[in-house]
Order: C-alpha cells, then sequence, then structure tokens
C-alpha cells in the first residue's frame, strides 16, 4: 500500500468516528481524529457535544492517557489526520490548532477545508507557524476526490446551516424498484432490517419529522428511535418532534380551502401513535395554506434546522414538486432482482432519478451517493439506497 493509500484509510477512519457525533454535536460540525505512529493508531477522538472538547482534544488525550510516560515524544513523531480543518479561532474551547503546535506533530492532514469565515483572518498567519515548527500541512487538494466529497458530505447540514436560516429537509422513501412506496403484502416490510435501523439513525439525527394523517390511520407507525445506541452506532439518541400534516375539515366552506392544520401527537409513546390521541398543539400551528406549501410552512420549520420527512406517496410527491427538500435518502428493494445484473440495476437507478426529475420538473437532479444494504437473513432482499440532490446545490 502507497503511503496515500495509508493517508485515505485513516480519513475513512476519522469519518466513522465522526459520525458517532451525529446526534449531539449539532450545530457544530461532526468531526474524527486520528493520531497515528508508524501506521499505528495512537489514539483517537471525536467531536462528541457542541460546546465539549473537539475531536483533535480528545484524540491527544486518548493518546496520552495510552502512553503517559513517552507521549511527548510519540506525538512529535505522528501524523494527526481530521476530517475538517482544525480551528484556529477561540469559540467556546481554544483553538486546536494551538495543541497541534504544541506537540509538534510530523504531519497534519485534513480532508475538508471549514468555511467559517471566522478562521479566514488567522488562517495563513497559523499555517506558517506549523510549518516553521516543522509539521508538513496536506490539505483536501492532495486528497483524493472522491475522499474529499464524501467527507464534505458529512457536513452538509452544518455548512447548510451556515448560509442559510432555512432547514435542511431529507425525504426518506421506502420503494420497490418500480417505484412504488405501497407495500404489495400486508406486514411485510419493503426494505430489509438492514435498511430501517438505518431509517432509525436517521430519525435520530433530525430534529423534527413530518409526516402525512393518512400514514398515521393507515400504519399505526412509532416513528421513534426503536434501535439501540449500540446497533445504532450513535453517542447518543434521541426522537425528533413529529408534525402530521392533516388537511382540515372543521371549518366553514371558505376556510375550509385556506386551513391545514398541523397536529403533534401528545403523550406520544414508544409504540403507539394513536389518531385520537392527535391535536392541534397551539394556535400558531394552524398555517394558512398560502400557493404552495413551502410559503406556507417556511416560518414553522425555520424552528427545525434538520427536518425528515417520511410519508406516502401523496405527500412525498407535494414536497418533491415543491423543491421542499435538499436530499432524499431512497431505498430500493431489490426483491426478486437480479442484482448481479448491472445494467438492470442501472435501468432501476435511471428508472428511479427519471421519476424524482419528473416530479420535480428539474434535469439537475442526480444521484450523488449510491451503496448496497446488505442484509442478513437469507429470505430477505438486499436493497439499493441512492441519495438524490440537485448538483447544483451541493
Ligand atoms: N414506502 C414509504 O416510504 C412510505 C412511507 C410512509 C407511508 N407509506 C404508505 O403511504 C400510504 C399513505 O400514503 P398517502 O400519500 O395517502 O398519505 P400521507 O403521507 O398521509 O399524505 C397524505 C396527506 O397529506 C396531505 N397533503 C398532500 N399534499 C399536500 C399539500 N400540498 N398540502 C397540504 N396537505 C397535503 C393530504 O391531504 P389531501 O388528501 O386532502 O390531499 C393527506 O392528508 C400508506 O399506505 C403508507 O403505508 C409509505
Amino acid at each position: 500500500m502507497s503511503p496515500s493509500n495509508f493517508d485515505e484509510k485513516f480519513l475513512h477512519e476519522c469519518f466513522r468516528l465522526a459520525k458517532l457525533g451525529e446526534t449531539q454535536a449539532f450545530p457544530n460540525p461532526i468531526v474524527g481524529t486520528v493520531i497515528v505512529h508508524n501506521n499505528l493508531i495512537l489514539g483517537k477522538g471525536f467531536h462528541r457535544k457542541s460546546g465539549e472538547a473537539h475531536a483533535e482534544v480528545n484524540a491527544i488525550q486518548d493518546a496520552i492517557a495510552r502512553n503517559p510516560s513517552n507521549y511527548e515524544k510519540l506525538l512529535s513523531e505522528s501524523d494527526i489526520y481530521v476530517s475538517l480543518e482544525p480551528c484556529n479561532h477561540h469559540g467556546k474551547t481554544p483553538p486546536c490548532i494551538d495543541l497541534i503546535k504544541k506537540y509538534k506533530f510530523k504531519r497534519l492532514i485534513f480532508s475538508t477545508r471549514d468555511p467559517n469565515p471566522d478562521l479566514n483572518s488567522a488562517r495563513e498567519a497559523s499555517y506558517k507557524e506549523l510549518l516553521k515548527n516543522g509539521t508538513e500541512i496536506i490539505g483536501p487538494k492532495k486528497i483524493s476526490q472522491e475522499t474529499k466529497i464524501e467527507s464534505d458530505y458529512l457536513n452538509r447540514v452544518f455548512f447548510h446551516k451556515l448560509e442559510s436560516e432555512l432547514p435542511w429537509i431529507n425525504i426518506k422513501i421506502a420503494s420497490y424498484a418500480d417505484g412504488s412506496m405501497i407495500t404489495k403484502v400486508s406486514d411485510q416490510w419493503i426494505t430489509n432490517s438492514n435498511s430501517r435501523k438505518e431509517v432509525h439513525r436517521l430519525r435520530s439525527v433530525n430534529d423534527l419529522l413530518i409526516t402525512g394523517i393518512n400514514t398515521v390511520k393507515m400504519d399505526n407507525p412509532s416513528l421513534n428511535v426503536r434501535y439501540s445506541k449500540v446497533e445504532l452506532k450513535l453517542n447518543d439518541i434521541k426522537n425528533p418532534d413529529l408534525l402530521i400534516l392533516k388537511k382540515t375539515q372543521d371549518f366553514s366552506e371558505k376556510e375550509r380551502r385556506k386551513l391545514n392544520i398541523f397536529t403533534e401527537a401528545e403523550n406520544r409513546t414508544i409504540n403507539e401513535l394513536k389518531v385520537s390521541k392527535l391535536k392541534p398543539k397551539s394556535p400558531g400551528d394552524k398555517v394558512i395554506l398560502e400557493d404552495n406549501l413551502f410559503n406556507s410552512l417556511q416560518e414553522y420549520l425555520k424552528k427545525y434546522p434538520r427536518i425528515i420527512l417520511e410519508a406516502g406517496p401523496k405527500l412525498t410527491s407535494s414536497f418533491i414538486k415543491e423543491g421542499l427538500f435538499n436530499e432524499i435518502t431512497h431505498y430500493i428493494s431489490l426483491k426478486g432482482i437480479d442484482y448481479n445484473n448491472h445494467r438492470l440495476v442501472q435501468n432501476i437507478k435511471a428508472s428511479i432519478l427519471d421519476q424524482h426529475k419528473v416530479l420535480r420538473g428539474n434535469e439537475s437532479l442526480q444521484i450523488i451517493k449510491e451503496e448496497f444494504i446488505p442484509t442478513n437473513n437469507i429470505s430477505d432482499n438486499l436493497d439499493l439506497k441512492i441519495t438524490v440532490a440537485d448538483k447544483t446545490e451541493q
């Protein structure tokens, strides 16, 4: 393995660690760090929670704890890998770049530049000092494009928040290969158990979950996070707030066309979400339906930086048509499909993407990420997961 392959491998370990902070780090970015001595990991860390120590500090402390007698020498012979450019300013914690200077690392390798404007003024000066100190700096330009994209993608919500006061909306869809979202066999899931586990993880890293009244009536879903912390590989788990979209029938003829009611389940229990328990939370939850969903909802949604939509085809289509999303996470069941047939799988992807494009009327929608979700169960199906987004917004 060439040295650059090692660099990529350790950066991927940083990405894995960064994701452990997904529930609590926000509104800070998620970051992972590894310290490597002669190709062996000396210390690891991630940013656990906003206001707490940064990933670099945790990794250095880990390395010190494991090597209390000779850590100074070892650190000065080590490389430090970080998934995001180390901070050089005083926030809630001191600048990480000072620690990197202090321990005289051999190399600093990071895969994403921090666009935070607070970093700009001191960037050049602190890198000059680091170089003078004998630390080589390897930034995103020297990393493979693939790894850089993966690294940037980790903090897409954080970057979006720096530029916009609107939330990041992720539409989750589970469908068969033909795009149908309704289960063909009652009480059977469309997607496999690993995909469903992932959806719980997605819920856990969102602040608000939106669904429609028909989904609640037909499925009586719990819409909470049920897998354990360990299984989800999360540092903490949290249920998102819940918003159920329902068109009202209770108003005068004139108002009926104007009003939507947003209801939230009171006393949401772990296993049940009873329609009878649904009621408007406050007068503020009645929103005048303007020309489109976006205009009606935007003030309400601004309260929630990260939103996931898990609805049926009607509401999902409305969100896509109106461009009320930043990404679509689409799980496609390959039940009964020869997934070794490359051309067939390509056709399925293309047809699903076309369906989104037709709805959105936007040619710039693209698949920005794809992977297979394997199954542990022989009778279950392999799923294909694609992430669709407007490339121009990435
Ligand atoms: N595969 C999946 O990922 C998935 C996920 C969730 C649910 N499902 C399935 O989907 C089925 C239910 O689908 P569905 O689409 O009927 O239910 P839904 O998700 O509950 O959405 C329909 C509700 O949204 C409202 N709505 C739609 N567009 C709107 C707009 N522009 N403004 C305001 N309100 C709007 C509808 O009002 P109107 O009826 O008045 O238009 C209706 O009350 C169930 O069988 C469930 O199992 C599948």
